[in-house]
């Protein structure tokens, strides 16, 4: 049987880690302070961002939340953030994607202190991180090398293929895994016989944002897999190709019309050593890192 990956245990313990890093903080006076940015009404992103903020307080970190108008404009928007930036209460800032279409995402990431950027956004952060200079590293690819680590899975030597290759999740999570002297293989939709490349992963992220994606065939026995995606299924065929006989799965469609996927085949995971599943695998650790990020920020910051 393989080795289920604990991600919701893992992030508690980050969690209880960061908490005990705010405490000694406060006794020298230092609150970290996170400004978490939501524009407009999307659900998905308003219980994202109550999920950071609810977790700011339960570990002692102040937080600001800023909700603007979905008809904001770059321009307030670049104003909002260049106060966050100069106000000293706030270590971190959040700005939580996507932004309504009339917003110059990129332009606004850039505009983020590089010192206060938690995601790890900047482009500054971007190459400190590729230039092995000390960088705030974006938080799930970060969450996905605490659950090797911590889940005692060796990295340095072994072949490790991260499938996708997003800014924010595929492309840092090769430079952590190189960073840990992993061999990197970075894999995308032009990529020739994919399942020849995802067979020689001794380590395989999955980060490319489609249900399934990855079959059992595309496995190497025993390898370790890491599940990046958050995909809600919601079609009855769709759902019985991947969970047919599941009757946990069933009695959650049954209750919620809906259910969670991942980018990989649920029968994947059972070739495999080990693998964080979904959900419940890497998608704790994402709030985890950010909360560590946000202390490591206003440890930085003061010069600690
Ligand atoms: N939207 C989806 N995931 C993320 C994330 O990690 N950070 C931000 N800022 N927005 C997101």
């Amino acid at each position: 049987m393989p080795k289920v990956l604990d991600g919701a245990a893992i992030a508690a313990q980050i969690k209880q880690e960061v908490a005990e890093e705010v405490k000694l903080l406060a006794v020298r006076g230092v609150r970290p302070g996170l400004a978490a940015v939501l524009v407009g009404h999307v659900p998905a992103s308003e219980i994202y961002v109550r999920s950071k903020v609810q977790t700011c307080a339960d570990l002692g970190i102040f937080s600001d939340l800023i909700s603007p108008p979905d008809t904001v404009t770059t321009e307030e928007m670049l104003e909002l953030v260049e106060n966050l930036n100069q106000r000293d209460d706030i270590d971190g800032i959040l700005i939580q994607l996507p932004l309504p279409k009339q917003v110059d995402t990129k332009a606004l990431l850039d505009a983020v202190s590089p010192a206060k950027d938690v995601d790890g956004f900047h482009p500054v952060n971007a190459g400190r991180l590729q230039s092995g200079r000390p960088a705030l590293a974006p938080c799930t690819p970060a969450g996905v090398i605490e659950i090797l680590k911590r889940s005692g899975i060796p990295i340095s030597g072994q072949n490790a293929v991260v499938v996708g290759r997003s800014d924010i999740v595929g492309k840092p999570a090769a430079m952590l895994l190189l960073h840990e002297n992993a061999t990197i293989t970075i894999c995308h939709s032009k990529t020739r016989d994919l399942g020849a490349v995802t067979r020689q992963a001794d380590i395989l992220v999955a980060a490319i944002g489609r249900p399934g994606f990855i079959t059992p065939e595309m496995v190497k026995p025993g390898a370790t897999i890491i599940d990046v995606g958050i995909n809600r299924v919601t079609d009855r065929a769709e759902f019985d190709r991947y969970f047919a006989g599941n009757a946990k799965r069933e009695a959650t469609f049954a209750k919620r019309g809906s259910t969670i996927v991942g980018d990989v085949h649920p029968h994947a995971f059972e070739i495999a050593g080990a693998y964080t599943p979904v959900p419940g695998g890497v998608g704790p650790l994402t709030i985890a890192m950010l909360m560590a990020n946000t202390v490591r920020a206003a440890k930085m910051r003061r010069g600690l």
